[in-house]
């Protein structure tokens, strides 16, 4: 099956769908730094058929904890470490860990590796890779709140390694809510605090409002897609989804095709040379 999304008309389209290449090379043979210009305005980038096969039969295996929330995400430095304690609430058989720590490896290079090939101009400082191994469902809208330098800037990508979709809904633009909310970026001293604001009053994370409510797009995932997505710029959340690998790759602004376009310096942008010239 192919990833389809259900289009909500009273939101923008922040879809692409790329055509599909054997190398990570053959994106940027073909798109080159418009990859990095959609990805940096709020383009979900789309891989339907990504150069990454899967182990299957290893990682169809593993099982779910059925207490996720300690165990939610397996880092890679907890898969690779010589203690097998987090990694044993997955899997038992020694074996298997062993093959799961070569596949985890394998994968998470190649994704790395991938990802600086398709933006090749971004410098990227370091990489922290998660392995999702337990059922998310119906989270909540929101926009990624990071706690880390505001110099560096954190580009995330997703590979569905489930044989079931994942089911992400995503809502407009931060730039559109800014303008529904008449709402002035440079009374925030930090864009952190602008999303926080946004996740608290718009998406109402502290008021139990469902996700329902904000008009939105269904993005029904493909098992093996791979996707790109600025979850700082666009509300996103997760209906559905099991075993997932996530990459994220901190780049340094200054090197991104255009640094003005980069969120963390929303907050202290006039709201006229802001994201929508
Ligand atoms: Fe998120």
């Amino acid at each position: 099956m192919l990833t389809h999304i259900i289009l909500n008309p009273d939101v923008e389209d922040n879809f692409v769908h790329l055509n599909s290449h054997k190398t990570f090379d053959g994106y940027y043979q073909e798109y080159g730094d418009s990859l990095a210009q959609q990805y940096e305005t709020g383009q979900a980038l789309i891989m339907d058929a990504p150069p990454i096969k899967g182990n299957d039969e290893l990682l169809l295996d593993i099982e779910f904890p059925y207490n996720h929330r300690p165990t939610k995400k397996l880092k890679f430095r907890d898969i690779m470490s010589n203690d097998d304690a987090t990694i044993r609430k997955f899997i038992k058989n020694g074996t298997a860990i062993k093959a799961f720590r070569n596949e985890a490896s394998r994968v998470s290079n190649l994704m790395c590796k991938g990802l600086c090939a398709m933006f090749p101009k971004y410098n990227v400082l370091k990489s922290s890779i998660a392995w999702r191994f337990s059922v998310s469902h119906t989270e909540d809208l929101h926009l990624d709140v990071h706690s880390v330098n505001k110099d560096v800037h954190i580009l995330k990508a997703y590979w569905n390694a489930d044989s079931f979709p994942r089911i992400w809904q995503t809502g407009t633009h931060i730039e559109n809510i800014i303008k529904k909310l008449d709402i002035d970026p440079r009374r925030f001293d930090h864009s952190e605090h602008l999303t926080a604001y946004l996740n608290k009053t718009y998406f109402g994370l502290s008021q139990g409002r469902v996700p329902s409510e904000v008009p939105h797009h269904t993005a029904i995932i493909a098992p093996g897609t791979m996707w790109i997505a600025h979850g700082e710029l666009v509300p996103h959340t997760v209906m559905f989804g099991r075993r997932m690998v996530s990459v994220a790759l901190h780049v340094e602004p200054k090197t991104m095709i255009n640094p003005k376009l980069s969120f963390y310096r929303l907050a202290h942008t006039p709201p006229k040379s802001s994201l929508a010239q």
